[in-house]
Formats: structure tokens, sequence, C-alpha cells
């Protein structure tokens, strides 16, 4: 599964996602979710996901929710701005709640493997290392 957090489909970072898809030869079966065209709204901190176990909100993230869940592998794709990911993929990340357990675990299966695909026009690869370093640390996929 591939998730993109791109508004530009012809820049940097949907040409490195296309070099993922080609990497990874034709048995791996990838599903590629736009989050910049998809309906995702912010989470509402009202705590439901906890208290009876789902979202309250009704958008794109259904989907995506079980398709998480249901992935071997998940390449997440965004630039660098302002030193940060990309409000989109922040906006994905978020509700990415109700995967998380009271003592900060995660309900998916364990195993998943996650790749972060981040371009940047800094020439210093090392900047913005440490900021995705923690963040993808934290993000009980
Ligand atoms: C709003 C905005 C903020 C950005 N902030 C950074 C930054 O903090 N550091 C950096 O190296 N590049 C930054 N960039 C540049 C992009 O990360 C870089 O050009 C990236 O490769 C663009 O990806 P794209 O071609 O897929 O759109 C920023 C670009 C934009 C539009």
């Amino acid at each position: 599964m591939l998730l993109t957090a791109v508004p530009r489909p012809q820049g940097c970072t949907a040409a490195l996602i296309g070099e993922i898809i080609k990497g990874t030869g034709q048995n791996t079966e990838v599903e590629v979710y736009n989050l910049n065209a998809m309906n995702i709204r912010g989470c509402q901190s009202c705590y439901a996901c906890k208290k009876e176990g789902r979202c309250i909100l009704q958008d794109d993230m259904q989907p995506l929710h079980r398709a998480i869940a249901a992935a071997d592998g998940i390449v997440l794709g965004t630039p660098v701005y302002m030193w940060q990911m990309s409000a989109q993929l922040k906006q994905m990340i978020d509700r990415l709640y109700p995967f998380l357990k009271p003592a900060y675990s995660s309900y998916l299966t364990p195993g998943k493997r996650v790749l972060l695909a981040v371009t940047q026009a800094r020439s210093d690869t090392e900047l913005f290392r440490h900021y995705f370093e923690h963040a993808g640390k934290n993000w009980y996929f």
C-alpha cells in the first residue's frame, strides 16, 4: 500500500514514489492512495474511538483505516514543508488514533513494514532526519 501526500503529480515525490513502485516487482499488489485528493478531516478530539471503538467522522479515512489494517507494508510519500511532513500527511496520521491502545501500543497486527519516502530542497540530507525518525517511531502502524 502506498500513501502519497503530494500536491504536485509531476513533482519529485511523485517521481520517487514511481521508482518505489517499479522496485516492488510484479508479485506485489500495490494500492495507491493520494491523500491530497481525499476528503480526510482533522481529528475532532471527541475520543469516540476510545469510548465506542469507532471514529465519528464519516469521510475517506474509513476505507483507509481498513486498507491500512489489511496492508503488509505501507509507504508514505511526502515533501518536507517547513522542516516537517506535509499537512496532508499529518492530517491522516492524526486520524490513526483509533489504532492506539491506552497503553500506547497498537491494535494493528504487528510486523507491518513502513517506509517513509521524503523529498526536500535543501542539499543537506541530514537536516530533517531527526524529525522524521522521531515522528515515524510514534505512528502505531
Ligand atoms: C510550503 C513549502 C515548504 C517547504 N519547506 C521546505 C523545507 O523546510 N526544507 C526543504 O528542504 N524544502 C522545503 N520545501 C521544498 C520541497 O520540500 C521540495 O521542493 C520537494 O522536493 C517538493 O516536492 P514535490 O516536487 O513532490 O512537490 C518546501 C516547499 C514548500 C512548497
